[in-house]
């Protein structure tokens, strides 16, 4: 069982993602952590970013290890634990220009359909990213489109900011990351045939989760 939830970031789609392989007892691999390991690794070996054969390079020989358990994420870059470091601006700021790289895409949707491979004996996984439905696992049996329109993106974040839930560096990480995102997200953000367009703006986590998973089980259950 493949689970693709692809949408841009701001959609809730790693709680989301995470929450539904929880719930019904799949493995989860965000997609994002993988080019933002490479840039993490490209910026440690004082690479231009620019070189973009020099970057690909890095992508290939990088050893990366990111976990599949939704209840404990980690990534291991080159044997450095880099789970905070990725999520740091300075790596959101520059992963557009690793993720627009062709070469880097394609080495990291090669591992990335790895990981897929050796989760199917567990029962499944669900892939979160921008083009898992349209590349990465054109085979899922589930495909979701996840949105949320641009007024419940802010509302959210500010309710997050007043709730003390996230400081002013991670909400300013929140607004890097939509401006890199959406340098890639218009490439490689295609819709995809046969997915389901699922709008969180008036729906809680709970409630996303709660359709997704039945969506699954319905896929599921299908001939
Ligand atoms: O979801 P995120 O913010 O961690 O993603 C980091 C960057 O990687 C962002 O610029 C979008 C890009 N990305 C991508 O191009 N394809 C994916 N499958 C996942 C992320």
């Amino acid at each position: 069982m493949i689970i693709a939830v692809d949408g841009p970031s701001g959609s809730g789609k790693s709680s989301t993602a995470r929450g539904v392989a929880t719930r019904l007892g799949l493995r989860y691999l965000d997609t994002g952590a993988t080019y933002r390991a490479v840039t993490w690794s490209a910026l440690e070996h004082g690479l231009d970013l620019d070189d973009t054969e020099a970057v690909a390079q890095r992508s290939r020989e990088l050893r990366l290890e990111v976990s599949t358990d939704p209840g404990k994420q980690f990534v291991i870059a080159d044997g450095v634990d880099v789970t905070s470091a990725i999520r740091e601006p300075r790596i959101s700021e520059s992963v557009s220009k690793i993720a627009t790289n062709l070469d880097v895409r394609k080495e990291l949707v090669r591992r990335q359909r790895e990981i897929i491979d050796d989760a199917q004996p567990t029962g499944g996984i669900v892939v979160e990213g921008r083009d898992i439905a349209t590349v990465v696992a054109t085979d899922a049996e589930l495909k979701v489109h996840l949105t949320a329109d641009q007024d419940a993106r802010l509302a959210r974040r500010g309710a997050e900011l007043t709730a003390g839930a996230v400081t002013a560096e991670q909400l300013r990480d929140q607004i890097v990351r939509r401006d890199a995102d959406d340098a890639t997200v218009s490439q490689f953000l295609v819709a995809s045939d046969g997915a389901v367009t699922v709008d969180s703006t008036h729906l809680s986590l709970e409630e996303v989760v709660d359709v997704i998973s039945r969506l699954a089980k319905e896929a599921e259950a299908a001939p």
